[in-house]
């Protein structure tokens, strides 16, 4: 279910992204004051206004137990995502790649970085959760073979001399393609013991992209009110010169 979530999520952001990047090829400066320019612009607004419901119903005690009567919090987490992505998108289209207002610029990267912010959290942080859990099951599988082979070369003294002499210059010369460590039980043992090498040096790097990622919740939250305040300016002026203009 989740990964059917995934497919269509990241192609949601994907298109979103493909459609902002297209104000290298074209730019309709009426377009957003138009009247289908402003009803696309109106349509992403309201959609904007969706994810909210799931922040207010996690958050205050007294509406979670109200809403959740009627919606669980997955399908308000799904609300969240979908209208979270579909909103954007329209507002994309509102723009007619128009970037001229430092308000209309602004509004535009703090709502691309709220979006993307939003599938790193849930997408990518527990891709590399699920990574780090399946590495550390291999390592441990690892470790077990290293200490068995350690043991058989022990048990054999002429093997033992089979050893490079200098371990780093042929782990090295291995990471190259370049594999000069002998076979029987000293090979053996010097090819689990680069294996381990790897999966260690694999999970650590994917546990510097957790700690990175684990920092988008708090990122999501404050992009996100820096959006609506965003939004507000931009629908207040919107309604304000709009209006100027009709009078
Ligand atoms: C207009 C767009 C969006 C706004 C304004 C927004 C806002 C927020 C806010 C305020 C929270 C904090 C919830 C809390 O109180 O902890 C949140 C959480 C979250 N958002 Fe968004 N979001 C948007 C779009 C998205 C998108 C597109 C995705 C995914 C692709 C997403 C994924 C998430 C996730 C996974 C959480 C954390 C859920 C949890 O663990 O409780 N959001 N969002």
């Amino acid at each position: 279910m989740k990964e059917r979530e995934g497919i269509i999520v990241g192609g949601g952001v994907c298109l979103l992204l493909l459609a902002w990047m297209g104000f290298f090829f074209h730019s309709s400066p009426r377009f957003a004051g138009s009247a289908v320019g402003a009803a696309f612009g109106i349509a992403g607004a309201v959609l904007m206004l969706f994810p909210l419901a799931y922040p207010v119903a996690k958050r205050i005690p007294f509406l979670h137990a109200r809403m959740t009567k009627h919606v669980s919090m997955p399908t308000l987490l799904a609300l969240h995502i979908y209208a979270g992505v579909l909103g954007p998108i329209l507002a994309i289209i509102h723009t007619g790649h128009k970037y001229e207002s430092h308000l209309g610029i602004a509004l535009t990267a703090i709502m691309l970085l709220v979006v993307v912010s939003g599938f790193v959290l849930r997408y990518l942080l527990t891709y590399v959760g699920h990574e780090i859990s399946d590495k550390l099951v291999l390592l441990q599988t690892a470790r077990g073979d290293l200490d068995s082979a350690w043991g058989v070369l022990e048990n054999a003294p002429v093997e033992m001399r089979a050893l490079p002499r200098a371990p780093l210059v042929v782990a090295g010369l291995a990471s190259l393609g370049l594999d000069l460590s002998s076979g029987g039980p000293a090979g053996e043992v010097m090819r689990i013991a680069e294996s381990v090498a790897d999966l260690e040096y694999a999970i650590r790097t994917d546990e510097l992209f957790k700690r990175w990622f684990a920092r988008s919740l708090k990122l999501h939250i404050v992009l996100s009110v820096i959006l609506y305040v965003l939004l507000s300016l931009h629908i207040w002026a919107g309604i304000h010169f709009g209006l100027r203009w009709f009078s």
